[in-house]
C-alpha cells in the first residue's frame, strides 16, 4: 500500500470519525438537497446513496483514494486488454465480449457469438428437442440460470430448461426427470473442462442418452477429447474469468431458450454501462460511487456484510449471482504484491428476493445489535401480473429504507400502545421489544425496466463495482487460488469414502468423519 493510498485512508477515517454517529435524519434536515445530490444514474439504472451515512466531502476522500490507486490507469489497462490478472498472466476481457459493433467489423468473438446464435436457432426451430440440459457449476451455472430466470418473459416457448450443479447426485436426477432423452440436448459448460462436479454430471445424463451433447469452455480439446462432436463445441477464451462468463457461449441455453435476439440486447445494455464506466470521471461514475458506498460501510463504519434485495421476484436468483461475483473476487488476504492486506477487501454478500425476506430474516435487519446495510433494487417498470400487486411491491421497498432509517422510539411505541387501550405496565414492559433503534444505512437502486437490456446494464455495473473495489484495495480480484485447497482434499479423500484405504496422516476428526461416511 503506497503513502499517497495510506494518507488517503487517514482521511477517510476522518470522515467516518465526523459521521459515524451522525443521524441519517439529520443530514437530511441540513442538507434538503441530500436526495437529489446523492443519487446518480448510468444507463438503465439510477441509484439514491442518500440513506447512507457519508456524504459528499466523505465520497471526495474515496475519488483521492482512487487517484492514488491509480484506478484511472487500471480502467485504462482492463479496457486496454492488459494482463490485469497479474498471478495467472491473464488479460480480463469479459467486456470485449459485449462490444456489438467492433471496431473493423467482425473477429473471433462475433464470429464465435454468430455460431452460437446460428446452432441456437436450428435447436430451437428444428422440432426435434423439447428439453435442454445445461450442466455446470459457479460461474458456468448461476449467470445463465439467473438471466434465464430473470428474462422469462422473453422465453420461447416449448423448451424446457434444468440445470444441475452440485454433485449431490439429487440434482441431476431431478434435471433429467421426466424428460425424453432423445428429445433432449445435454450441453456441458465448464472453462477448465476438469471441474468435478460438473464432470460427474455429464457422464452421467450421457450414459442416459441424449440426443446431442454440446460444450461451452475455454478447453476445446478436453471436450472432444471426453466426447463432444468438434462441430457441437463452442470455445471461449482464457481472459473470460468464470464468474464473469455470462456474456460468453457459456450463455448458450439463454441464445437457445430466449427470443430471437434477447441475448444480444443484453449484450447491448451491458455495453451501455461499460461505455458509462470506462468515459465517466470517478465522481459521476456509478459503479465507482457504489465501490466508494460498499468500501465506506466495511472499512470505515465496520459492517462486515450488506443484504442485497431485489424487490422483483424476476431478480430473485441476483443474490447468487452476486455473491460469486464479488466474494470469490475480492476475498483476497493480500496485494497485488503479496503484502498482507492492512484492511478487508470484501463484504460478506448475501440477501434475498423481497417482499419474502420481509418474513424471514428483516427482524434482524430491523432490530438486530449490528447494523447490516441494505443493497435495494426495484424494477420501476414492472408489468408482470396482476396490476394491483404494483404499487405493493414498491410501497414494501420504500416503506423497508424507510423503517430502516426512521426506527421508532421506545416511547413512541409505548405512545402507540396506550392509544390502543393497552395498560400502562404492559405498554411499558413491551415497549424496548416494540421500539426500533433506526438510523440504518440503505441504498435503492432502481432499473428503469425488466428488459433484456437494463439487465445486462445491471450485471455489468456490479462486475464494474468490483473492480473498483478492488483497484481501491489494491488486490487482483481476477484470480481464485482459494477454491483450490479445498478441491485438491477432496480429490485425496475420494477414494478412502469409495471404500479404498484412507490417505496417510489424516487429523482425527477428518478421519473419524471418513469411517462414518465410507462406502460399506
Ligand atoms: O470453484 C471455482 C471455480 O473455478 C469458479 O471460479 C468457476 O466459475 C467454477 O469453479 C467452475 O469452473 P469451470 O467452468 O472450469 O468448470
Amino acid at each position: 500500500m503506497s503513502a499517497t493510498m495510506n494518507e488517503a485512508w487517514t482521511k477517510i477515517e476522518t470522515e467516518a470519525a465526523r459521521l459515524r454517529s451522525a443521524r441519517l435524519l439529520d443530514l437530511f434536515a441540513n442538507d434538503p438537497t441530500r436526495a437529489e445530490t446523492m443519487t446518480s444514474d448510468a444507463p438503465h439504472l439510477i441509484a439514491d446513496f442518500s440513506k447512507q451515512r457519508l456524504d459528499g466531502a466523505a465520497l471526495g476522500a474515496f475519488a483521492a483514494l482512487a487517484r492514488a490507486a491509480d484506478f484511472d490507469g487500471w480502467r485504462a489497462k482492463l479496457f486496454g486488454g492488459d494482463v490485469v490478472n497479474t498471478t495467472e498472466g491473464r488479460a480480463a476481457k469479459h467486456w470485449a465480449l459485449r462490444v456489438t459493433d467492433p471496431p473493423g467489423g467482425d473477429n473471433e468473438i462475433t464470429a464465435a457469438l454468430d455460431r452460437m446464435h446460428a446452432f441456437a436457432h436450428e435447436i430451437a426451430e428444428s422440432g426435434d428437442y423439447d428439453a435442454v440440459i445445461h450442466l455446470g457449476i459457479g460461474g458456468s451455472d448461476l449467470g445463465p440460470r439467473m438471466a434465464l430466470d430473470a428474462l422469462k418473459g422473453y422465453r420461447r416457448p416449448n423448451i424446457t430448461v434444468r440445470f444441475a450443479a452440485n454433485v449431490d447426485g439429487a440434482d441431476v436426477a431431478d434435471a433429467i426427470e421426466g424428460l425424453d432423452p432423445k428429445r433432449t440436448l445435454l450441453i456441458v459448460v465448464s472453462k477448465t473442462f476438469t471441474t468435478q462436479e460438473t464432470l460427474a454430471n455429464a457422464e452421467f445424463v450421457r450414459a442416459w442418452g441424449p440426443a446431442r451433447i454440446a460444450a461451452a469452455t475455454a478447453a476445446p480439446g478436453k471436450a472432444i477429447a471426453w466426447g463432444v462432436a468438434e462441430n457441437d463445441v463452442f470455445p471461449f477464451w482464457d481472459w473470460v474469468g468464470g464468474r464473469y462468463s455470462l456474456w460468453s457461449s457459456v450463455s448458450l441455453v439463454c441464445e437457445i431458450a430466449l427470443a430471437h435476439g434477447v441475448f444480444f440486447r443484453m449484450l447491448e445494455g451491458a455495453e451501455e454501462m461499460d461505455l458509462h464506466f470506462r468515459d465517466t470521471p470517478f465522481e459521476k461514475n456509478l459503479p465507482a460511487l457504489s465501490a466508494a458506498v460498499q468500501m465506506w460501510n466495511r472499512e470505515a463504519l465496520g459492517h462486515g456484510s450488506y443484504a442485497l434485495i431485489p424487490y422483483a421476484e424476476r431478480l430473485r436468483l441476483l443474490p447468487a449471482w452476486a455473491q460469486q461475483l464479488e466474494m470469490e473476487s475480492n476475498g483476497k488476504g493480500v496485494t497485488r504484491d503479496g503484502a498482507p492486506l492492512p484492511r478487508s477487501s470484501c463484504a460478506i454478500t448475501w440477501g434475498a428476493a423481497g417482499t419474502n425476506a420481509q418474513h424471514s430474516f428483516f427482524q434482524l435487519l430491523h432490530q438486530g445489535v449490528e447494523e447490516i446495510p441494505v443493497e435495494f433494487i426495484v424494477n420501476a417498470g414492472a408489468q408482470e401480473g396482476p396490476p394491483s400487486h404494483r404499487a405493493k411491491v414498491y410501497a414494501n421497498a420504500l416503506a423497508q429504507a424507510q423503517a430502516l432509517m426512521a426506527g421508532k422510539s421506545a416511547a413512541q411505541a409505548k405512545a402507540e400502545m396506550l392509544a390502543k387501550g393497552m395498560s400502562e405496565a404492559d405498554a411499558t414492559r413491551l415497549a424496548p421489544h416494540r421500539a426500533f433503534t433506526g438510523n440504518r444505512a440503505s441504498t435503492l437502486m432502481a432499473l428503469d425496466a425488466l428488459t433484456p437490456e437494463a439487465l445486462g446494464a445491471l450485471l455489468a455495473f456490479y462486475e464494474h463495482r468490483v473492480f473498483v473495489e478492488a483497484v481501491l484495495a489494491g488486490i487482483n480480484p481476477f484470480d481464485q487460488w482459494g477454491v483450490e485447497l479445498g478441491k485438491e482434499m477432496a480429490n485425496a479423500l475420494l477414494p478412502a469414502l469409495e471404500g479404498g484405504n484412507p490417505p496417510p496422516d489424516l487429523d482425527p476428526s477428518t478421519a473419524a468423519w471418513v469411517r462414518r461416511l465410507r462406502a460399506p
